[in-house]
């Protein structure tokens, strides 16, 4: 069986959930804590095993490239100055040379034709994909739960999470068959059902371990949902061909798409930081905000 070598991040979305903020500043550069939310999902890639970073971009993206180089003058200047701290910080980050590679997606036809944009790059090995928007913070990480089950099964591998009913409308649903040794046998995908139709409440979180395969799926893929070309569409179609399970993700999701999940995200991940969150608690108490935080 194949690694899984290389990741695919979908990059190339307007943002419009958190306009104006995103007018000029990509929100995958909206930092979380004090990182950019793009640099959590390359992190989770980069502690599943993963040394090829790919990401899907589009026009006025070009932070996220200068994010993943080397900034010289940045970098000159700290040295200059002694700041050891902040040049490992920044070295530690930084993919390897040539291990990240950018490719865009010309016109917004939806995240499987993103996904399939990076056919070229990926060639005929499994592969993963990461959608930043959702962060999912926790150890092991999601992409890495995937990679230890596609260890063991192969096939094609989606993380999931229970939501409520009344939301099903707004994510890809597994159709779940048989669970077993903690992954469940993926009989069916439907995109943004109706609650009524939801053949279950076992949403997709955005973190995929797919075949080379996918791509002639998405080569013929019919738009579908919102009148765009959908990942889920496409997968649904290797079911029955190739293997297919779903793992439930341990660790926590936000949703940082929307401003309510990126504020959460801000705080819970802040509140984690030994670092931080003795201030921040501090803070919080003073703005009459008492959080009990469970990490
Ligand atoms: C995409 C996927 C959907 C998944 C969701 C997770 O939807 O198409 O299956 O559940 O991400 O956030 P989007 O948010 O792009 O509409």
């Amino acid at each position: 069986m194949k690694p899984i070598r290389k990741a695919v991040f979908p990059v190339a979305g307007l943002g419009t959930r958190i306009l104006p903020a995103t007018k000029t500043i990509e929100k995958e550069m909206l930092p979380i804590v004090d990182r950019p939310l793009i640099q959590y999902a390359v992190d989770e890639a980069r502690a599943a095993g993963i040394d090829t970073f790919i990401f899907v971009t589009g026009r006025g993206k070009e932070a996220i490239e200068d994010h993943f180089d080397v900034s010289y003058e940045l970098e000159d200047t700290l040295t200059r100055r002694g700041k050891t701290a902040e040049l490992d910080a920044l070295a530690a980050i930084r993919p390897g040379a040539g291990d990240a590679i950018f490719v865009r997606q010309q016109r917004p036809l939806g995240l499987g034709h993103a996904v399939w944009c990076a056919r070229r790059i990926v060639g005929d090995e499994p592969f993963a994909v990461l959608l930043p928007d959702e962060l999912i913070f926790g150890s092991p990480g999601a992409t890495e739960e995937l990679v230890a089950a596609h260890d063991r099964t192969g096939g094609n591998l989606v993380s999931v999470l229970d939501i409520p009913r009344e939301a099903t409308g707004a994510y890809g649903i597994v159709d779940p068959g048989e669970t077993k040794h903690g992954m469940t046998e993926v009989r069916g995908l439907v995109e943004k059902p109706r609650p009524a139709e939801a053949p279950s409440t076992m949403m997709l979180v955005g973190r995929y371990v797919l075949q080379p395969e996918i791509f002639a799926k998405l080569e013929d893929q019919k738009p579908g949902a919102g009148n765009e070309i959908q990942l889920t569409d496409a997968m649904a179609r290797l079911i029955g061909v190739q293997p297919f399970h779903a793992v439930p993700v341990t660790g926590r999701r936000f949703d940082c798409g929307s401003k309510a999940g990126f504020l959460a995200a801000n705080l819970a991940l802040g509140l984690a930081r030994p670092d931080i969150a003795p201030a921040l608690k501090a803070l919080l108490h003073e703005a009459g905000l008492d959080l009990t935080v469970r990490t």
